[in-house]
């Protein structure tokens, strides 16, 4: 397991092709125990795992899949070789295992009223988590590769995994081992002289 955080963060990647390998539940829950430690808007600890294998991953994927019928609106930016490789990748999950879906319980507030959109904020603090859980599981030598697109069938999923209608789906995630390891790729403004405004240093 890589130690240094930094190298942890650098070092995960969005993986897009799994083994059939799957890892242990021991290491999922490890895993997922520790995203949980996320902050969170007003420590709602809003979040929700639903963790899929065997015929829920397989009936997942074939849900999943569907996206790639809107693969031309999706991903008219990349050129036609990258948007070949990321509608194979929306058909088969990449092979993964197990696919984690993240969501949150639209709910107002328990005890107080507040001026705040508590669905950005509970939205924001499951991502806080996700993250989390991306990063874990790559310290633990497992791939992943948080997916929006997903949302795009939420319905689909909600009635295949019995999520109720208050929750909202935030993302998904392929669980498992890579193949290879891939390079990384280059953050934008590698010195800080756009994204930072500096004040009194
Ligand atoms: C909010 C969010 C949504 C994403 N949705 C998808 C997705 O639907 N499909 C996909 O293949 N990758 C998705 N990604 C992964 C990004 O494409 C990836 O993080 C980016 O290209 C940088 O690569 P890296 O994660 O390997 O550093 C998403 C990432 C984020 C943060």
């Amino acid at each position: 397991m890589a130690q240094n955080i930094y190298d942890i963060i650098a070092g995960r990647r969005s993986q897009r092709r799994y083994t059939k390998d799957v890892p242990p539940k021991a290491l999922v829950k490890r895993i997922i125990d520790g995203a949980r430690w996320a902050p969170s808007a007003g420590n709602r600890q809003n979040w929700h795992w639903w963790v899929a294998s065997g015929e829920k991953r397989d009936e997942l994927v074939s849900i999943i899949a569907k996206v790639s019928d809107m693969a031309g609106e999706l991903f008219a930016e990349y050129d036609e070789k990258v948007q070949r490789f990321l509608t194979l990748y929306l058909r088969t999950v990449g092979g993964a295992p197990i696919i984690i879906t993240l969501t949150y319980e639209k709910k107002p507030p328990a005890k107080r009223e507040a001026p705040f959109d508590w669905d950005l904020w509970d939205y924001a603090s499951a991502c806080a988590a996700m993250q989390n859980l991306l990063l874990l599981a790559h310290a633990e030598g497992l791939a992943t590769c948080w997916m929006t697109a997903p949302v795009l069938v939420h319905k689909e999923i909600r009635q295949c995994l019995g999520i109720p209608d208050s929750n909202e789906v935030v993302a998904v995630t392929p669980l498992g081992y890579s193949p290879h390891v891939i390079p990384p790729i280059p953050r934008v403004d590698p010195d800080l002289k756009k994204s930072v405004k500096w004040f009194g240093m």
